[in-house]
């Protein structure tokens, strides 16, 4: 029986809509899902999960697409979105954190989809700092968080979500056969997009109540379980600033801890990370 059955909804074939009723019919979640803006297609998630919490929308409420055109990866980059095989979406949060401590809400993100892909897959997901999602060394999802802020309050956070699921590496651009896999590719089958989602849902409900509740120390154990590049030699670009050293771990705020090539300890709260001799 392939994994996403365990899960309780069977895979419809690829092609497919995602079925909103059956998801919300099997979703106990506490914040998140409250209302899903489906659309067939959509410029990207994120860009109209922001447009509706500038005009007032609710915390959890979800924007959801079968495809994206402008699908937004972080860094300026484009995230492929073809139709109807993987998950694109985005909630609109309205966190009670300070803004200091809203970044976290990414790396609380990145606990609930190692969880929830861990949850189908026979393979340990890890975390490439700060929000990538790789099984196997190859990119599995990512997450883009936005966030509107001014100095005392977070007015909302944008939370993204791309998850590969039957994307198949004979479909992927040639560019990205190599570094991206999906969870069809790592399962030999279809997996049900709604089981996925429903799963995802409540571990996202989940690990932002932790966050909220009781900070990401709570949640810091299991990210660090997760952490794909402890003890390996990294070089981190932020703008024009590169940093090469021993990748730590992360602190207590959710910084990467670098070892540099002086012995120097340097916190990095951004950037991207390139391991090196791999
Ligand atoms: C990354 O790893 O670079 C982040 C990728 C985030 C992609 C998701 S897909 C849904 C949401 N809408 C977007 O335009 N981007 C995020």
């Amino acid at each position: 029986m392939p994994p996403s059955e365990l899960q309780g909804i069977a895979a419809t074939p690829s092609g497919v809509a995602l079925d909103i009723a059956r998801v919300r019919a099997h979703l106990s979640a506490i914040r998140l899902g409250t209302t899903f803006h489906y659309f067939q297609e959509i410029g990207s998630t994120n860009t109209h999960a922001r447009d509706l919490a500038e005009h007032g929308a609710h915390e959890g409420e979800v924007v959801i697409a079968e495809t994206q055109i402008h699908g937004r990866g972080r860094l300026g980059r484009r995230w492929e979105s073809p139709p109807f095989a993987n998950l694109y979406l985005s909630f609109i949060l309205r966190p009670s954190l300070s803004p200091r401590h809203a970044p976290q809400i990414t790396l609380a993100a990145a606990v609930a989809l190692v969880e929830t892909v861990g949850s189908f897959l026979f393979r340990h997901p890890s975390i490439k700092w700060p929000n990538d999602i790789l099984v196997d060394g190859k990119k599995l999802a990512g997450i883009l968080t936005e966030a509107a802020c001014d100095a005392e309050r977070v007015d909302y956070v944008v939370l993204g979500v791309g998850l590969n699921i039957n994307y198949s590496v004979a479909a992927m651009p040639e560019e990205l056969r190599q570094r991206v896999t999906s969870m069809a590719d790592l399962t030999g089958a279809n997996v049900s997009r709604e089981s996925v989602l429903v799963r995802l849902i409540q571990d996202l409900d989940r690990c932002y109540g932790e966050l909220e509740e009781s900070g990401f120390e709570a949640l810091r154990p299991r990210w660090e379980a997760h952490f794909a590049l402890r003890g390996q030699r990294v070089q981190v670009e932020r703008g024009d600033q590169t940093v090469i050293g021993v990748a730590q771990g992360i602190d207590r705020e959710g910084a990467l801890i670098v070892e540099d090539e002086q012995g120097q300890q340097r916190s990095i709260v951004a950037g991207d990370v390139i391991p090196l001799d791999a």
